[in-house]
């Protein structure tokens, strides 16, 4: 595990200079509000600044807020979520290796459904397949949710599916931009990739013991990498504006409250409705498929009862994809 989580008392920091941000804050009033001295406050101040929050002033003339940051610090997001029980407690980190690694580490020892962990930037983001997942600081949403569902290991597949649809509700409606899901849980904005979802499950035969739902969205990246300008963009990009962090994690913790709740009352059946209605790659769309084996051309076909999607392959045989990756062929 790479840094430690942000200290409580800085993340109150950031919650007092937001709530008073039209005001200049005395030092030793914001040092007694957040039970620090006078020094931490300044310590914690050019911390914030070096992470681009804009603060006027000094410990002698007292601090206020310029702009409001958009970091994504616990005590601006848990208010706005109300008693849904994920995010009742997120864990916030600066820098972290990865957000899933240290999600597994806090299931393993016992951290309760619901709980968040995330990230302003991450050393080691982990994709599908093994790949990295690009994190730049302050731009991107990096999120693990910790989830303990009493389902067996052939619901991971829905759960899976269930994650995407929450984030493109989240996003659709954060950014009024044209989302689509690439399946299983890719979202895309004009083809290209805005947001991915790596789910990490601990489970043995018969029963589910913790999954973790990984998230990472491009949100205000003003450029991609030259390796991924091809495949991936971000929100700013293609909304050619820049989008609330905070907004768009509330959003999107408050869509997984919502569609987990279906998924476990409802079973499958909604989630799978609402994922092919959102999706247009569930069916009749022309795909490149990639397993670990093979690779070959197909049309999609709709999802099975339990989330696996269905392909035509050129021969006229028809199977199930379990894992996988798929790509639109352009005809
Ligand atoms: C994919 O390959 O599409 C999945 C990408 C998942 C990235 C997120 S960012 C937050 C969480 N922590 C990680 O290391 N990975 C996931």
């Amino acid at each position: 595990m790479s840094a430690a989580a942000t200290d409580r008392r800085m993340d109150k920091l950031i919650s007092v200079l937001v709530k008073n941000a039209t005001v200049v804050l005395p030092g030793p009033k914001i040092a007694s509000q957040i039970g620090v001295t006078r020094s931490t406050v300044w310590n914690y101040v050019g911390k914030l600044r070096a992470l681009g929050v804009d603060i006027q002033g000094h410990t002698s003339s007292g601090y206020q807020l310029r702009t409001l940051p958009d970091i994504l610090a616990p005590s601006l997001i848990q208010p706005e979520l109300g008693d849904n029980e994920i995010g009742h407690k997120i864990i916030h980190y600066f820098r972290i290796d990865s957000t899933n690694s240290t999600a597994l580490a806090l299931a393993t020892d016992g951290a309760g459904e619901g709980t968040v962990v995330v990230a302003e930037e991450q050393t080691s983001g982990r994709g599908r397949f093994g790949r990295k997942w690009y994190s730049e600081k302050s731009s991107g949403i990096y999120v693990s949710v910790i989830l303990r569902p009493k389902l067996s290991p052939a619901a991971a597949p829905a759960l899976t599916l269930m994650a995407g649809v929450a984030a493109h509700r989240a996003l659709s409606a954060a950014t009024g931009l044209a989302v689509d899901i690439r399946w299983p849980n890719d979202l895309l904005v004009n083809g290209k990739k805005v947001c991915g979802i790596l789910t990490e499950m601990n489970a043995e035969l018969g029963r589910l013991h913790h999954v973790v739902l990984g998230i990472g969205v491009n949100v205000n990246n003003k450029t991609m990498p030259s390796e991924l300008g091809a495949i991936a963009t971000s929100l700013r990009l293609e909304g050619k504006r820049s989008f609330s962090r905070a907004q768009i994690l509330v959003s999107l913790l408050k869509e997984l409250e919502r569609c987990y709740a279906m998924l476990k009352t409802e079973g499958n059946a909604p989630v799978l409705r609402a994922w092919a209605k959102a999706s247009s790659y569930a069916e009749g769309k022309a795909v490149r498929v990639r397993t670990s084996d093979e690779d070959f051309q197909a049309v999609t076909a709709g999802l099975d009862p339990t989330g696996m999607l269905r392909i035509r392959r050129e021969d006229g045989r028809e199977e199930l994809l379990v894992s996988g990756e798929i790509t639109e062929v352009k005809r």
